[in-house]
């Protein structure tokens, strides 16, 4: 990030709008490199000298190479979990079908075990063209390992490429800044945000605003999102029925302290001390409001999660500031911004 910053900073004073978008959509692709790329790999057993490590460098001509076994295995560590969207394999070259065609069959997962065959299931690859990249879409599967196995006896598992592409798949909004439209006792509204559903403390781990008319409770999540899901817990010790009628709010406007914004979701009901996920696939914002129409409501929130895609590296004030300032100009240094791309993809 640290980076992509100093690009931008070099480049104020002669780009305009248009460039700006180019530079964000070329950040976008920059967060959206290859995960499995140089990461640590291990294989079953090795062939020669056909590293397990061969199938992550980068060069589509270097591959990893078990021996023939029994059910044959490879594994990559991405070290974060990702919600992987796709996952690229590309095949050995050679005019040998018998060898081609050793890719048959091989089933590919996605998940946070290391064991090879406990994760969730991507794709089974039916078959790949001799040196060709095949594409397999996961659907976003969370995972840190993605694992690639060919079931049954005398078995070889060669894979030239593995190429992972999705998004950081954690909770953003435990690093985001929460408030409230007013606070009950020490129900403050950082403990929505506290990484902990509440269960425990029934207590102490959820806020809640005072008995009043429309009340709201917002979290900053500092960055713009797409938003996949927000998962919101429910109180347990009493009253489940307040959270009825809730709405969830997504957007990057303040307007009215953000409850303007586009709804996601009603809830009609959580039971007591449950977490329900609601879907908000596509929408996008910085702000993510709870908010109760109505007088006499109590908002009490146990804990929102939110997770979703980070849509930009940079902070959305210097994204509207930079737009504000560029809006007008004569844009000359369209080439300058791809060699500052350039630096950054091939030196993240
Ligand atoms: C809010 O206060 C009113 C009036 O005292 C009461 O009738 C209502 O039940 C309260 N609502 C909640 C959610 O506590």
């Amino acid at each position: 990030m640290k980076k992509l910053y100093k690009c931008l900073w070099i480049l104020l004073g002669n780009v305009q709008h248009s460039c700006i978008s180019a530079i964000l959509l070329d950040s976008h692709s920059y967060l959206h490199q290859n995960a499995a790329f140089q990461h640590t790999a291990t294989q079953s057993s090795m062939y020669g000298t056909w590293y397990s490590e061969n199938a992550v460098d980068g060069v589509r001509d270097s591959c990893s190479h078990t021996n023939t076994q029994t059910d044959p295995w490879w594994r990559v560590d991405l070290m974060k979990v990702y919600r992987v969207n796709r996952v690229a394999i590309t095949n050995r070259q050679s005019s040998y079908s018998e060898i081609a065609s050793r890719i048959n069959g091989a089933v590919i997962r996605v998940g946070n075990i290391p064991d090879i065959y406990s994760n969730p299931i991507c794709a089974v690859v039916s078959t790949i063209p001799s040196g060709a990249t095949a594409s397999f879409s996961c659907g976003g599967i969370e995972g840190r390992y993605v694992t690639v196995h060919i079931p049954g006896n005398g078995k070889v598992l060669t894979l030239c490429e593995v190429e992972v592409y999705g998004y950081l798949g954690g909770n953003w909004a435990v690093d985001g800044a929460a408030t409230q439209s007013s606070t009950f006792g020490n129900w403050f509204s950082e403990k929505a945000i506290d990484g902990n559903r509440g269960l425990l403390q029934l207590y102490t781990g959820c806020s809640s605003t005072l008995n009043e008319t429309n009340p709201w409770w917002r979290v900053d999540l500092r960055y713009i999102y797409r938003v996949s899901e927000v998962v919101v817990t429910n109180r347990k010790d009493c009253c489940a029925e307040q959270i009825n009628g809730v709405e969830i709010r997504i957007g990057n406007s303040l307007e009215s302290n953000g409850n303007n914004n586009p709804i996601c979701a009603v809830i009609p009901a959580i039971p007591a001390g449950e977490s329900y996920s609601y879907s908000c696939a596509g929408m996008d914002g910085r702000y993510v409001n709870l908010i109760i129409p109505g007088d006499m409501k109590m908002l009490t929130l146990c804990e929102v999660e939110v997770y979703g895609e980070d849509l930009s590296v940079l902070p959305y004030s210097l994204l509207s500031s930079l737009l504000m300032l560029f809006s007008g100009g004569i844009c000359s240094s369209c080439k300058r911004i791809h060699k500052c791309d350039t630096t950054l993809v091939s030196n993240p």
